[in-house]
């Protein structure tokens, strides 16, 4: 059931078994006294943008269909969770909106027991045709992936000319009713960083929250590199040049610090990944679409629940899998220890 893709030495320490699947009240709580209620689950590893700093521009390996999971496994595995405490669902990839099925497993997801919330990290692209049946599905709330407004830009970046699509899907999903709707980006040097007070802006505008995210040595090609990537201080000094900036208080398990902006009730968030951790509070826990659970971003071993569920798993059996991943949680991604090794999947197949 787990399988280790760890390099030599990092051999998952908890085997099945071993550990109680779950905690006595049935929640998934790990070593650390973290209770999970997040699962965000990667329909697709497969994107119309090829991001630079995420995918490369040709020789991607797709998962082929029968490795991923139909819409009735991957239901089934998030109906286990819920029914151990995750709260809510976050749709992922790859991208999301071109799983053929999105609206439905949506509305599969939204209609479980326990009412999870399901919301969608998204490049926005096909919102204009999706926005509106997802939204009558039961999705909740949208995370809009974009890292520039300079149109020549953004075809550089994502190497596709399709920055008014983007646009376009912003309308989508306003008219479709979304609220509370986030803007993500990824500041790189000397490439984006100049545009963190022009997006804010434009966040501000559309009534979003923009979200600044640091980046992470999760890239395909493994290019990261540690002086290229723009801190959260250096973003927060620059916001501050420009911005009348208050902390909100009540973080909680969000992964972003966030601010009001000039007085109003409006917020901008930088999430920290890299320079100050917030694994203390995680709370999350992922499902690959080819059915690996994934206790971090950072994991290098997986559980495989495919295999379990088309070896005739029962639901208790994928329970105890869920238990088991969290049990073996580490207490941090351990992205700034001297030893660390980026995992092997990248951003895009595991599920941002
Ligand atoms: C991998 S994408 C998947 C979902 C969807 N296709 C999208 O664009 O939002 C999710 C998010 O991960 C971010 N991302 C990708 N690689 C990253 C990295 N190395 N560090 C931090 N964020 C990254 C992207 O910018 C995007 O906001």
């Amino acid at each position: 059931m787990i399988t280790s893709l760890g390099a030599p030495g990092t051999r998952l320490n908890v085997q099945p078994g071993e550990a109680p699947a779950t905690a006595p009240d049935g929640l998934l709580v790990d070593s650390y006294g973290r209770r999970h209620r997040d699962l965000r689950i990667s329909l697709t590893d497969k994107c119309n943008l090829r991001c630079t700093y995420c995918m490369p521009e040709e020789g991607m390996e797709w998962l082929a269909r029968s490795q991923q999971l139909t819409v009735d496994e991957l239901v089934r595995i998030a109906a286990v969770a819920v029914d151990h405490g995750v709260t809510e669902i976050r749709l992922t990839g790859g991208e999301p909106l071109l799983h053929r099925d999105v609206v439905e497993i949506t509305s599969r997801l939204a209609s479980l027991p326990g009412a999870p919330e399901i919301s969608m990290t998204t490049n926005g692209l096909r919102l204009n045709a999706l926005a509106q049946p997802l939204r009558d599905a039961g999705l909740t709330r949208l995370n809009v992936s974009l890292d520039t407004l300079v149109p020549e830009r953004y075809k550089e970046l994502t190497r596709r000319d399709r920055f008014d699509a983007v646009l376009a899907g912003f309308d989508a999903a306003d008219g479709a009713g979304f609220t509370g709707t986030k803007i993500n980006t990824v500041l790189m040097r000397s490439i984006n960083d100049d545009e963190a007070a022009s997006l804010l802006r434009f966040a501000l505008d559309r009534g979003y929250e923009q979200r600044f995210i640091e980046q992470m040595p999760l890239d395909a090609g493994h290019t990261w590199t540690r002086e290229n990537m723009i801190t959260a201080d250096e973003i927060y000094a620059h916001l501050a040049g420009e911005f009348d900036l208050a902390p909100v208080p009540a973080r909680g398990a969000a992964p972003a610090e966030r601010w009001y902006v000039n007085g109003t009730e409006q917020t901008v968030g930088i999430i920290a990944s890299v320079t100050r951790p917030f694994c203390g509070a995680c709370d999350r826990i992922r499902l690959t679409s080819d059915g690996q659970l994934r206790n971090c971003l950072f994991a290098r071993t997986e559980s495989d629940v495919r295999a379990l569920i088309r070896g005739g798993g029962s639901d208790a059996d994928i329970a105890h899998a869920l238990g088991v991943s969290i049990a073996a949680k580490l207490p941090g991604h351990g992205i700034n220890d001297p030893g660390f090794i980026q995992p092997e999947r990248g951003m895009s197949a595991i599920g941002g």
